[in-house]
């Protein structure tokens, strides 16, 4: 079995369980809450009539959001229990949406439109073994002078759990569970990869994104290691020798010209 195979089937169990959790709250969603976080929803800005493409949207929460702020969304991601799902959310708000099932590296193969802004957030890159394909895609997936824009887990958090904080050809593969509440008796295969923030970066200019703006947080939106204190609301942060550990990171940045695929 590849790891695409291990890891599409681990989504596709791990969707149905997130589906029905507390932490995800498709109820409150449904009921007009967006899923957005305070860092995106400022850093991108307006994002009214803009094309919008969502990498790894999962079951689209957050690319249904972007809708309601007004952007004209895509959302791509590999799990097909995950599409399905979004395209229900989507009949059920009635909002303006696309949903394509692909894995983003098959995605980034075919010829497709072009966006105004591209966007991932919160725990995609560790599923990703190829950095530089994955902001090659990025790249062609933008207009010139689109935005990338990308709010993700710090190394550093990763590090902290126990993952290398350097980038490694191998992947790291285990039985492990996932992240929602309501999950204790679940157990599945995965590989992830980690990612050094000098890799992210790196590939992003190799790929001609212009970094405009490179941020580090050290609170996280989400409760998720033991330790952490939540000093405001939905501000989490954790200490290591006494000191805030960075926990986000967000990069911004343009397309500024046409790149080929054999160059920037
Ligand atoms: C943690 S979730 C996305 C985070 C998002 N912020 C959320 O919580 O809704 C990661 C997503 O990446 C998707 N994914 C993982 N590997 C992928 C790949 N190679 N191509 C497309 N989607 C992938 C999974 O199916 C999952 O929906």
């Amino acid at each position: 079995m590849t790891y695409i195979n291990t890891n599409r089937n681990n989504w596709n169990q791990r969707t149905k369980i997130h589906f029905r959790s507390k932490f995800y709250d498709v109820e409150g969603f449904l009921n007009g809450a967006s899923s957005l976080n305070n860092i995106e929803l400022s850093e991108l800005g307006n994002v009214k009539d803009k094309t919008l493409l969502h990498l790894q949207c999962h079951f689209g929460l957050d690319t249904l959001s972007w809708a309601r702020e007004g952007a004209i969304v895509t959302g791509v991601d590999f799990s097909d229990e995950a599409i399905r799902k979004a395209h229900y959310l989507k009949t059920e708000t009635r909002l303006d949406a696309r949903f394509l099932c692909a894995d983003i590296y098959d995605y980034g193969r075919e010829i497709h439109s072009k966006f105004d802004i591209v966007f991932t957030s919160y725990g995609a890159i560790c599923w990703l073994p190829d950095l530089q394909e994955w902001a090659n895609i990025i790249a062609d997936c933008l207009e010139t002078n689109g935005t990338f824009y990308m709010v993700e887990f710090h190394p550093f958090n990763d590090l902290f759990a126990g993952y290398s904080y350097f980038g490694k050809t191998e992947p790291d593969f285990e039985e492990d569970g996932t992240y929602t509440e309501n999950s204790e008796n679940f157990k599945s295969s995965i590989y992830t990869w980690p990612h050094s923030l000098s890799d992210v970066i790196t590939s992003l200019i190799n790929a001609g994104i212009e970094i405009r703006q490179f941020n580090e947080f050290p609170y996280s939106p989400y409760n998720c290691f033991d330790q952490m204190e939540e000093k405001e609301p939905g501000k989490f942060y954790l200490k290591h020798n006494n000191q805030d550990l960075p926990l986000l990171f967000s990069i911004k940045g343009t397309k500024s010209h046409n790149r080929t695929r054999a160059g920037i």
